[in-house]
């Protein structure tokens, strides 16, 4: 493959956590790409040879985005759904059961162009990890193939089969519930990395979540989930109490909440797309920064609550709604997401990491959010190779 060295950055961020700046700036910077890898990053002019090299001609540099929040493997759409919302009516979830009947309905094929078609989507725009989540099909065969098909595209796969009690259950919660921690689990565990329940009024209550998830932990997988979203609820001390690598939305918080993150491990992750495509209001990031919190920015990308695949929109959003600063975004939606994957290999631009980078159109990160909905991203590297 060679060395590739990207030189002449004007702003480089790094994520490298020294100094007093999060997102560990260098001016007039250049890193060099081995074997996939950063192998050195440093002022311009000490730059090493290299066999070939990228000209970033003075735009700033940054980490590819970590969306650490996705539902990729699904069919059909609910752009009516969308459209009777921004009439007026409100955002339930009650429209997940739609997309399970067209998931079960589509052939593995299908599922697997929507999955690259978005996941494509998404290297456009910078993003070079995703997570993604099954969630859609809530019987054992079409959760296991969402996996399989899951796993194609990334090794952040999440066990989702408790995103709602299906229709065939719905006067047995309990029957399901012994289904998802029975054969489901047993058949998703070996596609699977994470656990994840929708837990939340009209999905799955704190009893319920914890089952799942304790069984999910005695599996082996690492506990994520859907918390606070609709309404204040148990979701986010749950995913604390048990460890979770993080809570996501997060957007009806009490202090106690917020008490409990900050003593935590657990990243909070936002999904402002959410909020966008359900005319809610935006979570309180601005709260739990100063309390001290990990917060993570992702897309939550699926058909129902957010069908964008865009980390810069999100970025924006975070920034202009959310009253993120452009530099606190920015850290969100690559360190933050690398966080909640537990992944110390990505979000960051530090020699032994991936060398996956994004070549802005514009001289500084603060553009990201300056210049909403405008296509910045020039260039992007995965794993050190050009797309
Ligand atoms: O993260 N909240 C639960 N799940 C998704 C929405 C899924 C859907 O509406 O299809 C979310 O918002
Ligand atoms: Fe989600």
């Amino acid at each position: 493959m060679g060395s590739l060295l990207v030189d002449n950055i004007g702003e480089l961020v790094t994520n490298d956590g020294r100094g007093g700046d999060p997102l560990g700036v260098r001016r007039d910077a250049a890193v060099l790409v081995e074997d996939g890898e950063v192998a050195w990053v440093g002022p311009a002019r000490y730059a090493p040879a290299a066999d070939r090299r990228i000209d970033a001609g003075g735009a700033a540099v940054l980490p590819g985005f970590v969306d650490s929040h996705a539902h990729l493997v699904f069919a059909g759409d609910r752009a009516a759904e969308f459209a009777a919302r921004m009439a007026g009516e409100p955002y339930t979830g009650g429209g997940i059961r739609t997309t399970v009947g067209a998931t079960r309905a589509a052939s593995d094929d299908d599922l697997r162009a929507t999955v690259g078609r978005l996941r494509a989507e998404m290297l456009r725009q910078g993003t070079t990890t995703v997570e993604i989540k099954s969630g859609y099909g809530l019987n054992v065969a079409d959760e296991v193939r969402s996996l399989r098909i899951a796993a194609e595209f990334t090794a952040d796969t999440t066990f989702l089969g408790a995103h709602v009690v299906p229709a065939e259950y719905a006067d047995r919660p309990d029957d399901y519930v012994g289904l998802v921690c029975g054969p489901m689990l047993t058949a998703a565990a070996p596609y699977a990395r994470w656990i994840d329940v929708f837990c939340e009024r009209g999905a799955f209550d704190a009893d319920h979540a914890r089952a799942i998830l304790a069984c999910g932990q005695a599996a082996g997988l690492g506990v994520r989930l859907h918390a606070n979203q609709l309404g204040p609820g148990p979701g986010v001390r749950l995913g604390v109490e048990l460890g979770a690598a993080s809570v996501d939305h997060c957007t009806h918080l009490t202090d106690a909440d917020v008490d409990a993150l900050a003593g935590a491990e657990t990243v909070a992750t936002l999904l402002p797309g959410a909020e966008f495509s359900t005319r809610s209001p935006y979570p309180d990031a601005r709260r739990l920064l100063d309390a001290g919190v990990t917060v993570a920015l992702a897309t939550d990308c699926n058909p129902g609550s957010s069908y964008t695949s865009s980390m810069p929109f999100c970025v924006a959003l975070a920034v202009r709604e959310m009253r993120m600063t452009p530099a606190e975004a920015v850290w969100a939606a690559t360190a933050g997401g690398a966080a909640a994957l537990r992944r110390t290999d990505v979000g960051r631009l530090t020699p032994g990491s991936r060398a996956d980078l994004v070549v802005l159109d514009a001289p500084t990160h603060l553009h990201l959010a300056y210049r909403p909905g405008v296509p910045l991203i020039r260039q992007v590297l995965h794993n050190g190779v050009p797309r």
